[in-house]
Order: C-alpha cells, then structure tokens, then sequence
C-alpha cells in the first residue's frame, strides 16, 4: 500500500504494509536517530514526533501515519527548541548516554509545547512514559524546567524587541 506523509518537512511516500511498524519504515529511510531498544514502549531509544506529540515508533502502524507529519533528531536537532532543551539538561546535568536521547528529547518538546505553566507534577506525569532511564527523574524534570525557562525567557526578550 502507497502512504504519504511529510517527513523531516518533506513529502514522503512509501509502499508498505500498513501495520508495519513505523520505526522499521523510518530505519529503511536512514534515520538512525531511531533506535531500536525495549520494543514495547519504554526506554524511549526509537521516540518521534508525529503531529507534534512524543510517540513510541516501536509501537506505531506506519497505516495510521497517513497525511501525519514525522520529526526525527536528524531534523529536529537543527532547532531552537532543540539546543534550549540541550542547554537545559546541560544546566542540571542530565546525562546523555545515548540510548535513548530521542525519548528524553522529544518528551521535553511535548512538555514545552503544551504546557503553559508546567509543575513537577504535570512534568513528572509525562516524564514517566520513559520509564528505562539511567538518568534519575528529578534530574530530568530540573533539566525540562530549565529548558522552559530558557526557551520562554528568550521568547519573551524577542517578543520586546530585544
Ligand atoms: S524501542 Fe521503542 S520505546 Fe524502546
Ligand atoms: S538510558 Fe536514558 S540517558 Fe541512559
């Protein structure tokens, strides 16, 4: 079956089955920022963004991507969001062994971009998908908070005319 998506900002069609999982699509394509790790939703190794929120590649039918659009590290590193939430996690030393950046990186992003006012506890509730981190949780949530600071201060300054 031909599916179409936008990938990485650029229109994407591929023939698959649809019930293939999407990061084996995604690994064919020569993304290797998703990584194949627990392959049931938990480490975070193969996490995208589909339509903006964190998902588990290891868990999505590529059918259910029509029309979506697909961020991986390879496009989404080229970002302010991205370096705001690296100097984040830099800030509270959140370690990044590598296994599972992706997860820990998109996770943050889901959590600046949806949360106006984000407390540790609406944090820790999303945090929480990842649940196979070698970095400690409140190590990570001080990394997110500092990342929000970061980002929305710098906003804030361009929005004043500075
Ligand atoms: S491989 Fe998908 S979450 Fe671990
Ligand atoms: S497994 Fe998450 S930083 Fe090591």
């Amino acid at each position: 079956m031909k599916i179409q998506f936008t990938l990485n900002n650029k229109p994407c069609l591929i023939d698959s089955d649809p019930s293939e999982k999407l990061i084996d699509v995604l690994r064919r394509e020569n993304l290797s920022s998703v990584k194949q790790g627990c392959m049931s939703t938990s480490c975070g190794s193969c996490y995208v963004l589909l339509d903006n929120k964190a998902v588990a590649s290891c868990h999505i039918p590529v059918g259910i991507t029509i029309g979506s659009e697909i961020i991986t590290l390879e496009y989404f590193s080229k970002t302010d969001f991205y370096s705001d939430i690296m100097k984040g996690f830099e800030k509270a030393g959140v370690s990044m062994c590598g296994y599972c950046n992706a997860g820990k990186i998109f996770l943050a992003y889901e959590i600046l971009n949806i949360l106006n006012e984000p407390s540790r506890d609406k944090i820790k509730l999303i945090a929480a998908r990842i649940n196979d981190c070698c970095v400690e949780q409140n190590t990570f949530i001080n990394g997110i908070l500092y990342a929000y600071s970061i980002h929305f201060d710098k906003e804030k300054l361009r929005k004043n005319g500075h």
